[in-house]
């Protein structure tokens, strides 16, 4: 099967109606999964090459969506999946996308709090910017740290500066609000432009106050304004991180 070919019948099985602008990802995400080049891929490549035996992990996708995004990268690679998506109408579509997947329709910031499972790799897909009651992914911390077993990996979404055109394509971004939910969470005077490494910071006070260390980290690029922060925690570690 031809590469364009292989894309085209990708997109087909995976898509849900949408416009021209979804279509388009879709077919451009569906080209890069055929050679292994989309971003999820990526992660899922360094965490083997860091010796993350990524078989073994037992999932949990936070904010699951139809799947179709980047759920489907990993799915099949992992040694099971859960799914945590509060849009009903997404159901049917998850099912079919991530057939071996245990698909729970429900709302995060309530499951969190009700759940008794531990997860070795949570992948938190959140809306970016203002959404419902959170920032981001700023309010699910420190809870979803409980979620995690005692050697874990953490991937969030995280955005330390828009460039001209992400801020002309979302201007949601940055509003007045989001700035300050940035400012909060990373404690920082410029929540503009908050390079990865100050994140860092955060995320190492975070995970150390429930009795984690950060193992290592890495970031691979989503888009032209979004990245993957992979955190790699274990309980009791006391000893530093290693970034990339
Ligand atoms: C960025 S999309 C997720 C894309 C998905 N991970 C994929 O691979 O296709 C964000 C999703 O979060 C869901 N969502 C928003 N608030 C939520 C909440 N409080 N609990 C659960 N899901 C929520 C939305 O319905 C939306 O489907």
């Amino acid at each position: 099967m031809s590469f364009f070919s292989a894309a085209r019948s990708r997109v087909g099985g995976l898509r849900q109606s949408g416009g021209l602008r979804t279509q388009f990802a879709d077919f451009v995400r569906a080209a890069r999964r055929s050679i292994a080049m989309t971003p999820m891929q990526q992660v899922l490549r360094k965490l083997k090459r860091r010796g993350v035996r990524v078989e073994d992990l037992v999932a949990l996708e936070l904010f699951g969506g139809t799947g179709r995004i980047h759920t489907v990268d990993y799915a099949n690679q992992v040694s099971s999946l859960e799914v945590w998506e509060i849009n009903a109408k997404a159901e049917p579509l998850l099912k079919r996308n991530l057939p071996n997947a245990r698909v729970k329709i429900t709302n995060v910031y309530e499951e969190i709090g009700k759940t008794e499972g531990k997860y070795s790799l949570i992948v938190v897909d959140n809306p970016t910017s203002t959404f419902s009651e959170d920032c981001e992914h700023f309010a699910l911390f420190p809870r979803v740290l409980g979620l995690a077993t005692d050697s874990a990996c953490l991937v969030v979404n995280v955005i330390p500066r828009l460039g001209r055109l992400a801020r002309f394509l979302y201007p949601h971004l940055f509003n007045d609000d989001h700035l300050r939910h940035r400012e909060r969470f990373y404690r920082t005077a410029s929540p503009e432009s908050i390079p990865v490494e100050a994140m860092i910071e955060t995320y190492r006070r975070l995970v150390g106050d429930r009795g984690f260390a950060l193992r290592g980290w890495f970031v691979v690029r989503r888009t032209s304004f979004l990245h993957y922060l992979v955190l790699q925690i274990e309980r009791g570690t006391p000893t530093g991180s290693r970034g990339r």
